[in-house]
């Protein structure tokens, strides 16, 4: 039997995606800083699928916890045989009005700690020759967001790292795989006070589950990125055709509408 660890488990894309590794019949690791949500949630899965799971509770913006996460499984002996890499915030407003905590704390877990995860076990999979990795960018990887600008930039990162690792990762056996998502109707608006925001319209959003089989899909094709949905997969073609400047000013303009 496979095993999957899925940061951001425990609501969201993640939570759709632990789903979805049960009901293939992959041992589900969950991770995330609410211990009672994975308890919780690791029990559906047990309910519904007879799934193997564990939940670990894990703070990914603090700098030890990719480290304490990793420990955590080793002295379990839990072998790690796909990654999701999935944990992530937002935050809306110009950059010179945000919290610098905040903001760093946002950079550490979407960059930073999706990083250090991916070099705590990319040795592991090489040396058995097998493995797969899951990184949750958006399709703001694919141009600058106004009002975004660190998250569209710490987005951008994942898929810029993941492309890069694809390559060096051919004919090892493992692949890297970034799933890039628009809109999807998570938790994700509201923590970062953007569900005000035409943007989060509940009407034009993508679902989780929906999103994750996208994502899963791909991660088995071994592709190197992936955009869930057609209208999605059009916008982030737009740098392509028209001017940088011109496409950052359309996103602001998107962003900026309210509900
Ligand atoms: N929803 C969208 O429209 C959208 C679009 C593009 C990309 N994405 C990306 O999709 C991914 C999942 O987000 P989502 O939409 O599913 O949002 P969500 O429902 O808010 O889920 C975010 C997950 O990240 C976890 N998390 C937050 N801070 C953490 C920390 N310090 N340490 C460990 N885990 C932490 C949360 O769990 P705890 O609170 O329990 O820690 C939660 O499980 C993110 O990378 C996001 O950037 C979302």
């Amino acid at each position: 039997m496979k095993t999957v660890l899925i940061t951001g488990a425990s609501s969201g894309i993640g939570k759709a995606f632990a789903e979805l590794f049960a009901r293939e019949n992959y041992r589900v690791v969950l991770a995330s800083r609410s211990e009672e949500k994975l308890n919780g949630i690791a029990q559906q899965l047990r309910e519904k699928f007879g799934a193997i799971t564990s939940a670990i509770p894990a703070d990914l913006a603090q700098n030890g916890g990719p480290d304490l996460l990793y420990e955590r499984l080793k002295e379990q002996d839990i072998e790690i045989d796909v990654l999701v890499n999935n944990a992530g915030i937002g935050s809306f407003g110009p950059l010179h009005e945000q919290d610098i905590r905040s903001e760093l704390e946002m950079l550490q877990l979407n960059v930073q700690s999706l990083s250090h995860l991916m070099m705590l076990f990319l040795p592991d999979m090489v040396a058995r020759g097998s493995g797969r990795i899951l990184n949750v960018g958006s399709t703001t990887s694919f141009y600058a967001c106004p009002l975004s600008a660190n998250y569209s930039a710490s987005k951008a990162f994942v898929l810029s790292l993941t492309e890069a690792v694809a390559n060096e990762l051919q004919g090892t056996g493992v692949s890297v795989t970034a799933l890039c998502p628009g809109a999807t109707g998570t938790d994700f608006f509201r923590s970062a006070r953007m569900d005000g925001q035409k943007v989060a319209d509940p009407k034009a959003l993508m679902s989780p589950s929906e999103v994750a089989e996208i994502g899963y899909k791909a991660l088995m094709n071994e592709k190197t990125f992936v955009v869930p949905g057609f209208q999605n997969w059009l916008l982030t073609q737009a740098p392509r055709f028209f001017p940088r400047k011109f496409v950052t000013r359309i996103t602001r303009s998107v962003l900026e509408q309210k509900l």
